[in-house]
């Protein structure tokens, strides 16, 4: 096994990779060829290896290690149930944004004073399932969700743990579809309006400020810009203070990138000193909410080639996943290594090529003139780096069931999730009947 910079193979640093050829050459997730999980469970499947998440999620907490923290993972990077069970079990809160990531949470037993609830669109009924459940913290992002919280809040006799998510304006210089903290964004509250809306909480019966948090994007591969927006949180946070206001926690949000092609990403211990530089002496506990940083390069998306199709324009590859199964590459342009599960002999066979999927669209492209390996109908590849906003992401388009989920532990393995069979997929439909009668009853 080669030992890797954070999730990933090759360079230095402490963190092992869990995907690689063994020495007959062939791919294996921990010690389990993949070829046997495909075998047995058929393509295309999602694989996680226990052994990448449980040190992704030790190194990211320990990297907080002197200062009281409480890392809450982003459950929707990847809610698998096994993935959830795991980090509960070793400590980690969680970071849901709807009332089904609250219900998997709980279920996946992540104690409730260890959730925190962001997202600009609470409804009524989350609300006041995240009240019922005792979070720890409602993230607020506006005005109309506080007074939404309150009422809610009132008609329970409660009162409402309140953190004010505030927008510190910082560019995170990530994809525009995944930076959240410029002013142009939906999400957050500026700063001025917090000190705002911290009155109206302090003049409140249900409500309750207990923190400040922030989240200005995902794949942030420098530091600079979530110091930046730390340092807004914690003179905010100051200011507040100053007014008598208790404020416990604050909350840097996720964010970390990860290595998928040439990215150099800090490793969670740099930015674990720069934070706690910054959080020495104060008072309020830190809450982190990674997401991709901690499943992204513990999975991998398991498919097999359909076909090659050579056109004069170039040749296509055509797998049997699709962009239904892993959207990032036709959403974001996203890259994703691509290894074959047999290692190539020589470097000679390789090719350029358009690795495709099945689906109707010229957008279900998961590699554009790329260089791999000639591969052949029947042999398998893996899209790499897939374990965070893979799985969560799917869909039925083109009434496709969702793949298959496996985890990995050493040489064992285990299906956490079947492939969704095609009845699944009309389980819940009942076409005309729904008008109850036949045809021309309704005369
Ligand atoms: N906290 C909040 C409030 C968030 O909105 C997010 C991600 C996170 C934490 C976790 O961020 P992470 O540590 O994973 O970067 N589907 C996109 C990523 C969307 C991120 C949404 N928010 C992708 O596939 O790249």
């Amino acid at each position: 096994m080669a030992v890797g910079v954070f999730g990933r193979r090759g360079g230095g640093g402490s963190l092992m990779f869990h995907f690689d050829y063994d020495d007959r050459g062939q791919l294996c997730a921990e010690r389990v060829p993949v070829s046997a999980i495909a075998d047995a469970v058929g393509t295309p499947t999602y694989i996680y290896a226990k052994a990448t998440l449980e040190r992704h999620f030790r190194v990211f907490d320990e990297a907080f290690q002197g200062h009281p923290h409480l890392v809450c993972y982003a459950m929707k990077a990847n809610s698998s149930l096994a993935v959830l069970e795991l980090l509960a079990a070793r400590g980690a809160g969680a970071d849901i944004v709807s009332g089904g990531e609250l219900r998997r949470a709980l279920h996946a037993g992540i104690p409730p004073e260890k959730i925190v609830f962001s997202g600009v669109g609470k409804a009524d009924w989350e609300l006041s399932d995240g009240l019922e459940a005792r979070i720890l913290c409602f993230n607020v992002e506006s005005e109309p969700e506080l007074s939404a919280l309150e009422q809610v809040a009132r008609q329970r006799n409660v009162q409402a743990p309140v953190s004010l998510r505030v927008n510190p304006d910082v560019d995170a210089q990530t994809h525009p579809y995944i930076a959240t903290g410029l002013a142009e964004s939906k999400f957050g509250i500026p700063i001025e309006e917090g000190l705002r809306l911290a009155e109206h909480i302090r003049r409140s019966d249900h409500l309750d400020l207990v923190g400040l948090d922030c989240h200005i994007g995902s794949q942030i591969v420098t530091l600079p810009p979530l110091l930046a927006a730390l340092d807004s949180v914690l003179q905010l946070a100051d200011r507040l203070r100053a007014q008598g206001h208790g404020i416990h926690h604050v909350d840097l949000g996720g964010g970390l990138g990860i290595p998928y092609q040439s990215e150099s990403p800090p490793h969670p211990s740099e930015l674990g000193k720069s934070v706690l530089d910054r959080m020495k002496g104060r008072p309020e506990t830190l809450v982190l909410e990674p997401g991709r940083v901690i499943v992204g390069n513990a999975g991998i998306l398991l498919s097999r080639v359909i076909f090659r199709k050579p056109t004069q324009a170039r040749t296509f590859v055509i797998v049997d996943a699709a962009m239904n199964d892993l959207l990032r590459p036709s959403l974001y342009g996203a890259f994703h290594d691509i290894w074959p599960a047999r290692r190539a002999q020589t470097d000679g066979g390789r090719e350029v090529v358009d690795v495709v999927g099945p689906v109707c669209e010229t957008s279900d492209t998961f590699a554009k003139e790329r260089s791999v390996p000639r591969l052949e109908r029947g042999d398998l590849v893996a899209f790499m780096s897939a374990g965070a906003y893979g799985f969560v992401m799917s869909s039925n388009y083109n009434a496709r069931g969702r793949p298959a989920e496996v985890m990995v532990d050493g040489d064992r393995w285990a299906v956490v999730r079947e492939r969704e069979s095609l009845d699944d997929l009309m389980n819940h439909e009942r076409g005309l009947d729904a008008f109850g009668g036949t045809e021309g009853d309704a005369g």
